[in-house]
């Protein structure tokens, strides 16, 4: 009987929570595991009463706890967790940013803003490759590569985040869609997945229509409680789309991510080319690891099956052969993929086999295939 009683346990605490990510039994987000006769009475304990996902979560736990030897039926109940829960799921996610993954090693749990450690996947050693998306010039197509970009990484098996580093001129939580804000857990934010992209950005905190009005220090400091301060796991890729521009973001990537790599956006003609360039010539000065040029809005094939080269060509083979670097893919002009943007239906989700999302799958593949950027290790250093 026991014996059962610790295999439903077992079995419910496997269940991963589909916000967090992580197993329940980790999280102390199990109040009570109880049996009656063949019946499993579990109380699943939430961070807030609109827990984001919560039937599934139940769902989850009920099948769990149904396929525990001896259960014949199970009720499962959710609970809204007390100030004391919370603040052990909080150490909980403080512990595993840092890398923790038992209860012996780590210091310093309690970690509060300022003196936050370097979260795990920031560190050198880190599986995460973190990839800035950036272009000179305005509007080329960076936040539209970075959220279609990620839903193809994700498509291909592999795990990816996207870290909105527009400040101000924030649009990927509108391009990506969904309806779900991050979730707020003490001093630790959780970014929610969309389409199995975890995301943050200002839009989700400040009002659409409200200008964010910063200055430099100030922004500086937002990336860096984007990365320090949020519940991120360690995604194979966590993607930056960058402001327009080489200014104080580009600083601020190279200081809070120094392992960044940087890919260049751009489009076909001459003129965006050249300002392309000064942005992968900012990357570099500030030791970034510039690994390849997308040209965006390449050609735009017609009814017929005609490529009409709007924006002339051969811009992003010209600037990747500039910069040394490969051109990793060239995305057509397909206005489905605008209007995807602008309803948060983005094109890799809804068409995924069309002209535009085939060219994204690309890309990920090559972006993969040309692998993280050597770095210099410091530790690896003799003098
Ligand atoms: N390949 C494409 N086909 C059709 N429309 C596109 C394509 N790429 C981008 N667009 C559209 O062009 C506009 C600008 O794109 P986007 O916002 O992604 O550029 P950006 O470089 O991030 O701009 P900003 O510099 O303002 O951040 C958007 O309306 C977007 O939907
Ligand atoms: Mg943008």
């Amino acid at each position: 009987m026991t014996s059962d009683r610790g295999r439903l346990e077992e079995s419910v605490a496997g269940v991963v929570d589909p916000v967090i990510g992580l197993p329940l039994g980790e999280t102390g987000m199990i109040r009570s595991v109880g049996t009656r006769r063949h019946r499993a009475e579990v109380e699943v304990a939430v961070p807030a009463d609109d827990w984001p996902g919560l039937s599934e979560l139940v769902a989850a736990v009920e099948s769990a706890a149904l396929a525990a030897d001896g259960v014949r039926e199970a009720s499962v109940v959710a609970v809204t967790m007390d100030e004391d829960e919370r603040n052990a799921l909080r150490i909980a996610l403080r512990r595993r940013m840092q890398g923790d993954t038992d209860d012996g090693g780590g210091h310093d749990h309690g970690g509060h803003g300022h003196d936050t450690p370097t979260p795990a996947f920031l560190q050198s050693g880190s599986k995460t490759r973190i990839i800035g998306v950036s272009s000179g010039k305005g509007g080329v197509g960076k936040s539209s590569v970075t959220v279609n970009l990620a839903i193809s990484l994700v498509r291909a098996g592999h795990t990816a985040a996207i870290l909105d580093a527009d400040v101000y001129g924030f649009s990927v939580p509108k391009m990506l869609g969904g309806d779900q804000d991050p979730v707020i857990i003490g001093d630790t934010v959780v970014p929610t997945a969309v389409h199995g992209v975890r995301c943050l950005s200002m839009g989700y905190f400040v009002p659409e229509d409200q200008p964010v009005i910063w200055r430099g220090p100030m922004l500086h400091k937002a990336i860096e409680q984007f990365m320090g301060d949020a519940y991120w796991g360690e995604p194979d890729f966590m993607l930056v789309d960058m402001p327009p521009g080489t200014g104080d973001v580009t600083l601020s990537l190279a200081q809070v991510m120094p392992r960044a790599e940087v890919i260049v956006v751009t489009t076909p003609q001459a003129a965006a080319q050249r300002v392309a360039q000064r942005s992968a010539f900012a990357a570099r000065k500030l030791k970034l690891s510039v690994r390849g040029v997308i040209e965006n809005m390449s050609w735009f094939t017609g009814d017929d099956g005609t490529r009409y080269e709007l924006f002339g060509r051969g811009g992003g083979a010209q600037l990747a052969g500039d910069l040394g670097v490969p051109l990793i893919g060239q995305i057509p002009l397909v206005p489905e993929l605008r209007e995807g943007g602008d309803t948060g239906r983005p094109i890799t989700v809804t068409d995924p086999d069309c002209e535009a999302s085939l060219a994204f799958s690309a890309v990920a593949k090559h972006l993969v295939a040309i692998g993280p950027a050597r770095v210099y290790r410091r530790e690896l250093s003799l003098s």
